[in-house]
């Protein structure tokens, strides 16, 4: 009863707008905070509540079965996927920093995901990426290093299946993404990825602001 007032207050006692009121909204559980204390701990800025939120949707929307993505880091956004995809779901997660995994591991056991629901794969994914299956995914999710956007977006192309989805986190780059001043090649990349998904034939995109801005294409049939 307490977490519901809660709950409503954020929605009738907000004072925020748009981005910061989108994030208010969400309530996270337990798994999902301890997984968030790890990344800070670590370093590490994991997608905020919005985005979660936003690829929960998104993966129970397709109704995935098969996700990959680049970037286990703590598992807060492993978490949300796995909230949105089906129950009998697996997710590939890959991400060179096995001690991270491993925080992402206890997130998902702590949430009551049995281990078969996900794959963790230690490594750089340009490594691992071409291993896995063309065709064999429904939802991608991108979110290691910005300076292989470009690339990882070649290999979604392969792995999702038609209808399939590809999701790019923090493509805002916190504002530097608009600012015309001297930016550094992250920020070039991700106008790059940016062009070549408006462009594509391929693809039909969007650009949702939540959290650090949340860049989404379906592959067309
Ligand atoms: C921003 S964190 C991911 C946060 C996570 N998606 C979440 O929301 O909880 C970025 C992660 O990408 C990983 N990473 C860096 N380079 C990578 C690469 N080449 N391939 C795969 N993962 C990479 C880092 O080790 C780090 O854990």
């Amino acid at each position: 009863m307490r977490q519901l007032r809660g709950q409503e207050r954020v929605i009738t006692a907000n004072r925020q707008t748009s981005w910061a009121f989108a994030d208010a909204f969400v309530a996270e559980d337990e798994a999902m905070l301890w997984a968030r204390d790890r990344a800070q701990e670590t370093g590490l800025r994991p997608v905020s509540p919005g985005t979660g939120a936003a690829l929960r949707l998104l993966a129970a929307t397709t109704d995935a079965k098969a996700v990959a993505e680049i970037g286990t880091g703590t598992g807060v956004s492993g978490l949300y996927l796995l909230y949105g995809m089906r129950p009998d779901g697996v997710l590939t997660t890959v991400d060179p920093e096995p001690e991270r995994q491993q925080f992402a591991r206890e997130a998902f056991r702590a949430a009551g995901f049995a281990a078969n629901r996900a794959r963790f794969i230690p490594g750089r994914a340009l490594d691992v990426l071409p291993r896995l299956a063309d065709g064999g995914y429904d939802l991608v999710f991108c979110d290691g290093d910005r300076l292989e956007s470009l690339d990882y977006l070649a290999e979604s192309l392969r792995l999702l299946r038609p209808g399939g989805l590809v999701c790019f986190e923090g493509v805002f780059a916190d504002g530097r993404t608009v600012d015309a001043a001297a930016q550094p090649t992250e920020v070039l990349r991700l106008r790059e990825l940016l062009r070549a998904v408006r462009e594509s034939q391929e693809l039909m995109g969007t650009l949702l602001p939540v959290g650090n801005g949340l860049l989404c294409a379906v592959r067309r049939g």
